[in-house]
């Protein structure tokens, strides 16, 4: 029996309407059995300084912990002014540090970008990646996951409302999934 992934889900929009979190929750019941996404809360992470490391806030020491018993990262990300919202960035500090005790450094990652414009926040998506890189985060090339025009990827029920974005989201799971076992092996 392979071995089943634990996914952290990072959201990086606290709207309770978010389409980005909207997005996360089809990608879970999309998701094969091996992979168990969670999504990991963000939105009440003290902004990140160094001096708060002689007393952790707790906060921190339960994301760091949620991030770190984790296999694998998926990030979802909005754009704001053509970058990464602060609460996501912010949520990247902080499991980063101390140095030298990084909870994301080897994990695999990818990104996945929703944006109700047309450029499908593209901006920010790769913005992400440049912080994954120093992060030292193996992150999923293809398929690349630009979410565009998205205000009408949910119908009235909250279902996605086009089978082909269902088919699409069901593609890159299923490449996540092999790309964490490439890595993790
Ligand atoms: C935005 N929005 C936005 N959209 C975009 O495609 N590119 C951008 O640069 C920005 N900039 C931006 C800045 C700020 C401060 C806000 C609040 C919004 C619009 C954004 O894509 C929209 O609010 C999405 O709906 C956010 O995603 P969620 O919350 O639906 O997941």
């Amino acid at each position: 029996m392979p071995s089943v992934h634990k996914v952290a889900v990072l959201v990086g929009s606290l709207r309770k309407a978010s389409i980005n979190r909207k997005v996360a929750l089809a990608l879970a019941e999309l998701a094969s059995e091996r992979l168990k996404l969670e999504i990991v809360e963000i939105g009440e992470l003290p902004h990140y300084n160094p001096d708060l490391e002689e007393d952790v806030p707790p906060a921190w020491a339960t994301f760091r912990r949620q991030v770190a018993d984790a296999d694998a990262v998926l990030f979802l990300t909005p754009e704001y002014n053509r970058s990464v919202p602060g609460v996501l960035k912010n949520a990247i500090d902080v499991g980063s540090r101390p140095y030298g005790k990084s909870v994301f450094a080897g994990k695999p990652a990818a990104v996945i970008s929703v944006s109700p414009g047309a450029l499908a926040a593209f901006g920010a998506n790769h913005h992400l990646r440049q912080s994954l890189v120093f992060l030292d985060m193996p992150t999923m090339q293809q398929p690349e996951a630009y979410l565009g025009n998205a205000s009408g990827l949910f119908d009235d029920s909250g279902r996605l409302a086009n089978p082909s974005t269902a088919d699409f989201l069901r593609k890159v799971m299923t490449s996540f999934e092999a790309w964490i076992d490439r890595v993790r092996k």
